[in-house]
């Protein structure tokens, strides 16, 4: 009782210690998966036009992938089409995750995860603007999908304590990357690939992928080239969630029946 006591002290005083604010702050970010050797293929930003087509891209390799999706950036979530892909690529998700839940007892292997309800940097948002850009979103993963999500990712990677804070109050991890396409920064789809080329040998064992659903050319073509790239150099494709060693979401129950409040308020 009393070592344990005085390893608590030790520790806590150890990182106050050895961590300033922005480091306290990314030891509780994930950047990497737990297992060397595994990858996460994630899209942000939507759900857009080729959701689905992604989703079916994933399926047809039988690997996993997350979505990172926003409530209205792009497009609004409530939007009938937005529903359907986001529905149909949560229902694919179970599909492919069936073997890991009979086999390994655990939760869920969906697709879909936060990354807040409209693309705001969240460093430089008010304190309910805060509270809003995650409350909103994961009001409408209850209401469309009945489930309540357990990993967020701040838009453009940009946090800090307060944002982490705000984060793990409802519940979710902080993912940023360790791989970036850079589709989302000008890079044409070959350019993509030569960043991967460069990254995907040597990040540290294993490789959390940022891309974007929203780009024409990464749903056309890169995301299928990242697929084979990093079968080839031997990594399991795993779920952001499966990366992080933690379950995809907080809860899963149904999908609600809309109602007239199933709408994106104008002021976003
Ligand atoms: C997904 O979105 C596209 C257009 O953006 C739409 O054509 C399609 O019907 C939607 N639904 C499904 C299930 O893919
Ligand atoms: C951290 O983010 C919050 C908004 O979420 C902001 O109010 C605050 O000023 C930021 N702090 C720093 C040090 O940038």
């Amino acid at each position: 009782m009393l070592a344990a006591l005085v390893l608590v002290a030790f520790g806590s005083l150890g990182s106050a210690l050895t961590f300033n604010a922005r480091d306290g702050a990314s030891a509780g970010v994930v950047t990497k998966c737990v297992k060397p050797g595994q990858a996460a293929i994630t899209l942000d930003d939507g759900p857009y036009n080729w959701h689905s087509q992604i989703a079916d891209l994933l399926t047809s390799y039988k690997v996993k992938g997350t979505f990172f999706i926003n409530g209205n950036n792009w497009a609004c979530i409530y939007d009938k089409d937005r529903i359907a892909n986001i529905t149909y690529s949560y229902n694919l998700g179970h599909q492919i995750g069936l073997p890991s839940r009979l086999f390994l007892g655990s939760v869920t292997y969906p697709f879909e995860a936060h990354h807040t309800w409209s693309h705001q940097d969240l460093t430089t948002v008010s304190a309910e603007r805060l509270d809003s850009e995650l409350t909103l979103l994961t009001t409408a993963f209850e209401r469309i999908l009945g489930v309540n999500p357990a990993y967020c990712r701040p838009p453009y990677g940009n946090y800090n304590d307060t944002v982490v804070n705000a984060i793990n109050a409802k519940g979710m991890t902080v993912m940023t990357w360790n791989a970036d396409s850079m589709d989302s920064d000008g890079y044409t789809e070959p350019q993509s690939e030569a960043q991967y080329k460069q990254l995907l040998p040597s990040s540290d064992g294993s490789v959390i992928a940022l891309n974007h659903e929203t780009n024409p050319t990464t749903a056309s073509t890169l995301i299928e080239w990242l697929i084979k790239e990093l079968l080839n150099l031997g990594y399991e494709l795993v779920t952001a969630a499966e990366c992080a060693g933690g379950d995809a979401y907080q809860s899963v129950g149904q999908p609600q029946t809309p109602t007239a409040q199933w709408y994106c308020p104008s002021t976003n």
